[in-house]
């Protein structure tokens, strides 16, 4: 270890910046954070500086002098030429008061760590001053790997230190609050459900000691979003769930690339749609999830896009909470999104459009989608179809026959999102041909109304060109 590791409590001491520019600002955002009693001194404050710290610290403008130095209990030189910066450092030193001078390791006598800030857990990463770069690095792992909510089960848990400590003897406290941090209340918290949280810790606290038993492994199902199947639009915390779950079961349209992310030993199930084309049926991966919460497994139901849009998410909450099973939700990217996104098509403008409208195009074989077709006609607005590619040209024609005009613009966005992604585009009368021509197997979406306009995309003409130039 090259320099001893502390966390020093600044709260109401005196501390002082030398210096008035954007480092000194830095500094002192870091300080006021920590709750010091800061005074900046510089000839010259930046006008940056001076009107976010005004009300906050004490700006003096003058030259610093000895005696600055003397009164605080930790300081910092910012701003300032190396040659006055190393006066200042032996005044610090004589007087026995830390000091650190931003970027000039030599004259420092502490160095100032990354940090991954959770409240009253804080995780700091030091390189003791020689790179700086890689301390960045780690503290952006570190930064995915923690759940935001880890300061708030921090305070949660000292609000029952005292009761803890006064209801259990000193050798059950330890396995108490192991228990405790392994177990359903501690994820109650960092779900944010602090209620329930508070309910269930008042309860456990208020049985008979011989009694205050917390399950460790309750087992649970995170219901998670893997977004339309680029990796680095999954969300940090479905990563991070990803990253600790015991059994991942997957849908189809969940990529290579985001199981690849998965904690190594996780045992993976598929559910999808087999080669056969025999889909696992809804209720045997609703008994399948029961039965592995039960065995006390942490499970991660991992679905493309997000779960509770055309996902039937929503059956799967309901089933696990009927079974009495703790489970959560994490949202994740919809393929509207993110394929609006990746054909560069605002699915609202308001040049074009107000509103948008999801609807899944899916129906049983000869039959029409279950729409409402003058609804979805007059609606003028856009409207994103899912599922909708073996029915598109029923699709086409009811909205035709309904009202929309045959020219209303449509894109086809095919994988979106993902390295094979496709975009056609064309009008409401030529999606059928659009979706023959282009080669659109799916999974695609249907945009259709004046923001399709706006998608990068190749158009009938175009594509019939390039075959014919290929030909
Ligand atoms: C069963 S739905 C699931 C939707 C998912 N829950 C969501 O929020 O995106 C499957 C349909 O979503 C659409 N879809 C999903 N991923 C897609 C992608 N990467 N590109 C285009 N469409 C996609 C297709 O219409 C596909 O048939």
């Amino acid at each position: 270890m090259n320099a001893f590791p502390a966390h020093i409590d600044l709260k109401d001491r005196p501390a002082l910046i030398i210096g008035g520019g954007a480092e000194a600002l830095a500094k002192a955002r870091l300080m006021l954070a920590a709750g010091a009693r800061l005074t900046l001194i510089a000839r010259k404050f930046a006008p940056e500086t001076k009107a976010e710290l005004q009300t906050r610290a004490y700006l003096l403008e003058r030259q610093p002098v000895a005696a600055d130095i003397e009164a605080a209990v930790l300081v910092f030189i910012a701003d300032t030429p190396v040659e006055e910066a190393r006066r200042w450092a032996e005044i610090a030193r004589m007087a026995g008061v830390l000091l650190n001078v931003v970027d000039q390791p030599a004259f420092c006598d502490f160095t100032t760590p990354s940090i991954v800030d959770r409240g009253r857990v804080t995780v700091s990463i030091s390189t003791a001053g020689a790179a700086p770069v890689l301390g960045k690095r780690l503290r952006a792992d570190i930064e995915a790997l923690l759940p935001p909510r880890l300061g708030a089960l921090a305070d949660f848990a000292d609000r029952y230190r005292d009761t803890v400590k006064a209801t259990n003897a000193p050798e059950a406290r330890r396995s108490f609050w192991e228990a405790f941090f392994d177990g359903p209340i501690a994820a109650q918290v960092l779900a944010g459900d602090e209620t329930g949280a508070h309910e269930a810790m008042l309860a456990l606290i208020n049985r008979p000691q011989s009694e205050q038993k917390i399950e460790t492994n309750p087992g649970a199902v995170h219901i998670v979003g893997a977004g339309p199947g680029d990796p680095d639009l999954l969300t940090i915390k479905a990563l991070r769930l990803l990253q600790r779950a015991d059994v991942i079961l997957y849908d189809r349209l969940v990529s290579d690339e985001i199981l690849n992310l998965a904690r190594r030993d996780a045992d993976r199930y598929y559910v999808g749609k087999a080669k056969s084309n025999h889909a696992v049926p809804q209720e045997e991966i609703e008994a399948r999830l029961i039965e592995l919460a039960r065995e006390g497994k942490m499970v991660v139901r991992l679905k493309g896009g997000d779960p509770f849009v055309f996902g039937r998410g929503g059956e799967e909450l309901e089933a696990l909470r009927n079974a009495n099973i703790p489970v959560f939700v994490c949202p994740g990217v919809t393929a509207a999104t993110g394929c609006a996104a990746a054909a560069n098509m605002a699915l609202t403008h308001r040049d074009h459009a107000q509103a948008v409208t999801f609807v899944t195009g899916h129906a049983k074989d000869e039959a029409d989608p279950a729409l409402d077709w003058s609804a979805l006609a007059a609606l003028k607005n856009t409207l994103v179809v899912y599922m909708g590619v073996t029915k598109a040209e029923t699709i086409s024609a009811r909205l035709i026959e309904h009202g929309r005009g045959c020219e209303t613009p449509v894109a086809i966005v095919e994988n979106g999102t993902r390295e094979n992604q496709k975009i056609v585009k064309g009008s409401l009368a030529e999606l059928p041909r659009l979706i023959e021509v282009g080669g659109i197997k799916g999974p695609a979406l249907l945009v259709i109304g004046e923001v399709a306009a706006l998608a990068d995309g190749e158009t009938l003409i175009e594509i019939i060109g390039k075959e014919r130039a290929a030909a």
